[in-house]
Formats: structure tokens, sequence, C-alpha cells
């Protein structure tokens, strides 16, 4: 009785993405619940990276930019099933020739990674917009503990009335560890601020960053 129930447990954790804070186990249990439900023909993870995301996925195909060629094809030998290009997100998304997908996914890129330029953060997101299929799906994060409200509005401007379904949220609370804790104790962190807005973002304390689940293309 208590092994099953230890393999029940393990089996909910193993279909987790449990990121090394739960601040960003915050963000893989959103898209768990949000990517998952999205279908179509092509699925494109921009800077996609390791590809860690591509579990999350429910599109028949998937393609994965990312500018690190080496990281690239590692991630591609777990993936063989995988398209890969290699190029600049800003570059793939403003090329004629670069095929169009129905959903597009970029996180933990914009206003974090120090490889992408952080000024071009909203054209990049207007170029995944005019890029995106007509009904397509986009999903992306953005990190600004600077000029929160600037990025803020302006992408929300750019979007609005551009989708029939826009969810936004604010998060940015325990995303990084002073000490280290079990995956099992970030993941019920995790839950705990998914399900208790305020704790999200420390009662406004870590207003940091902002996940923008937005679907059907108009
Ligand atoms: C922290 S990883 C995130 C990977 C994945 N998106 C995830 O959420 O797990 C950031 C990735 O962005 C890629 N990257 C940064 N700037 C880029 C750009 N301008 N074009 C394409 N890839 C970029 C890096 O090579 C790296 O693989």
């Amino acid at each position: 009785m208590l092994i099953k129930f230890f393999s029940f447990l393990k089996n909910i954790y193993g279909s987790h993405r449990v990121g090394a804070s739960a601040g960003k186990t915050l963000l893989w249990l959103w898209l768990k619940r949000d990517l998952t439900k999205i279908n179509g023909d092509l699925g494109i993870d921009l800077a996609g990276g390791d590809m860690d995301n591509k579990r999350f996925f429910s599109t028949k195909k998937y393609l994965c930019v990312d500018i690190d060629a080496e990281r690239l094809n590692r991630a591609r030998d777990k993936h063989p099933d995988a398209i890969i290009i290699n190029s600049k997100i800003e570059d793939f998304l403003i090329n004629e020739n670069s095929e169009k997908g129905d959903v597009y996914l970029c996180t933990q890129t914009m206003g974090t990674n120090n490889l992408f330029d952080h000024d071009n953060t909203i054209q990049t997101i207007k170029s995944m917009y005019d890029h995106l299929r007509q009904g397509g799906s986009m999903v992306f994060n953005v990190a600004c503990p600077k000029n929160f409200d600037h990025i803020k509005n302006e992408v929300g401007k750019f979007l609005e009335k551009k989708f029939e379904n826009i969810d936004t949220k604010y998060y940015g609370a325990f995303h990084f560890s002073p000490t280290w804790m079990p995956g099992f104790l970030r993941l019920a962190i995790a839950y705990i601020m998914n399900f208790v807005p305020p704790i999200r973002t420390l009662f406004t304390l870590k207003k940091q960053r902002i996940y923008f689940c937005c679907k059907n293309k108009i």
C-alpha cells in the first residue's frame, strides 16, 4: 500500500518539469497546463535551448530555433524527431522563407538570457505575432526587473484585440533560492503560488516577471 502511494507520488512528480527554483517551476506548471491543450500542425520553440519544454507541445511537428548550435545538436540527439534551426530568433521571425507555425513558445530568454539583446524584446514579440498563422497561439514570458511597466503596457497595448483570449500573470517570487531545497518542496511552493496569486509576487515586492498565453490569433 505504502509502496503504491510512493510510486503514485513519484509519477506525479515525474510528470512535471521541476526547475532550479520554485519560481521557475511555477512557469513550467503554467506551460504544462496551457501549452499541452493547444493543438496544431507546427509548434515552434523559440530559443528552445535543450528542448526541455518539448514535452509540453501537442503539435504534430516540433521545431526548435536557437542561436547556440552545440546546444541544439546535443538536444536533437535526445529528441531525434525535432526539427532544428540554428539562428537568432529575431532573424528567423523576419525571414520570409521560414515556415510559419500554429504555436509559438519563447521562455526564459527575453529579459533573462545573456545572449539575447533585451532591446529587441518588444520587436521580437511583435514579430512573433506577425509570423504566427491565423488561429494560432503564442506563449511567452518576459523578465524585467527594470522598466517593467513600459514592457507590460506596450506589449499589452499591442496584443489587445489580436487574440480571442489573452491570459496574463505576474510572478517573480522565489526565483532564486538562497539555499538548496528538495524538488518536491519547490514543486509544492510552485503549486501554492499557482493557487494564491499574491504570493507569486510576494505581495508586489517581486513583481518582476510576466507570463502571457495568447490563444487563437484573430
Ligand atoms: C535559459 S535558455 C532557455 C531555454 C528554453 N526556452 C527553456 O525555457 O528551457 C535560453 C536560450 O536562449 C538562447 N538564445 C538567447 N538569445 C537568443 C537569440 N537571440 N536567438 C536564438 N536563441 C537565443 C540561448 O542559446 C539559450 O539556449
